[in-house]
């Protein structure tokens, strides 16, 4: 098959990028860069193991669960179905962990999936150290393996816990920051999602009626854990800035917004209210 007899399939299939995800899948079975593609667009690339993820593709398995690595920040992530795929989107939330750690800070990621945004803040803040939280063992391995790929497993504690739950007795130290990406989609409209969602857990999307009860609990009962002058930091849905910070204000907490760069709200950030 050539691209564009690629590229057409994934476009009567419905996939948005359909170009790019079909260079993407040339490119990675067959081991060339996309410059090398694009100066040899009209040759045949064939074989098995391509028709085979051109047709997962198709049916509308994510690119990144075939292609089994992404990206994000600057490290990449192995992906497989125990995990998020880590999004672009998420990144803005990585950045606020690096530049708001102090010297030598620590920091807990709760809800932690594939691990991406505590091992990459790690991988760029060599000072910091971290405890990473998730309630599947079969998410945590994955995030283990992150950590080791990227070079950061000396300096992350994996544990498994619940975060609607009260934190476990092991965590007795405070950390400066609590960060958590956690599932935020109502569970009503998780039918209405596109096709390709339906591959990834559940578990890691559904928040519940209203799509806040990991906000709830985690300030609730994770915020003990924060450090004096500690931050929060949540990765949040566009619709969802005024409630948090409903829940933020009820808590004794300020709580400030940031877009992304398509000017959607996308982190919110919660400091304890001056006494
Ligand atoms: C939205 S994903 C985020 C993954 C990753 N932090 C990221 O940004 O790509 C949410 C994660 O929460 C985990 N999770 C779901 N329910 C949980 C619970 N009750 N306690 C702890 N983790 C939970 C899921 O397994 C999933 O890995």
């Amino acid at each position: 098959m050539t691209l564009r007899e690629i590229t057409e399939k994934f476009e009567r299939a419905g996939i948005e990028n359909a170009k790019n995800d079909a260079s993407l899948i040339i490119c990675h079975f067959f081991g060339i860069s996309s410059a090398a593609l694009m100066a040899d667009r009209n040759k045949d690339f064939s074989s098995p193991e391509l028709d085979a993820a051109v047709a997962r593709r198709c049916n509308r398995e994510p690119l990144q669960y075939i292609i089994g690595v992404w990206p994000f920040m600057n490290e990449e992530y192995l992906v497989s179905p125990h995990c998020l795929i880590p999004r672009s989107d998420t990144e803005l939330l990585c950045e606020a962990v690096i530049n708001s750690l102090p010297q030598n800070g620590r920091f807990i990621d709760l809800c932690t999936g594939s691990g991406c945004i505590g091992i990459s803040a790690l991988a760029s803040r060599n000072d910091a150290t971290a405890v990473a939280i998730d309630l599947f063992m079969d998410t945590l391995e994955a995030a283990k393996q992150n950590a080791e790929r990227n070079g950061v497993s000396d300096r992350i504690n994996f544990i498994q816990a619940d975060v609607l739950d009260n934190p476990p007795d092991v965590l007795k130290e405070k950390f400066d920051i609590i960060v958590s990406n956690p599932p935020y989609i109502r569970t009503a409209v998780l039918d209405d999602l596109e096709p390709e969602l339906a591959f990834e857990p559940t578990a890691a999307l559904d928040g519940g009626d209203d799509g806040l009860i990991f906000y709830r609990k985690i300030i609730e009962l994770w915020s003990a854990l924060l450090s004096y002058n500690g931050k929060i930091l949540f990765e949040i849905g566009y619709d969802q800035g005024e409630e948090i910070n409903g829940i933020a204000d009820k808590n004794g907490f300020d709580c400030k917004v940031f877009c992304d760069a398509g000017g959607n709200p996308r982190v919110a950030e919660l400091i304890r209210k001056a006494e």
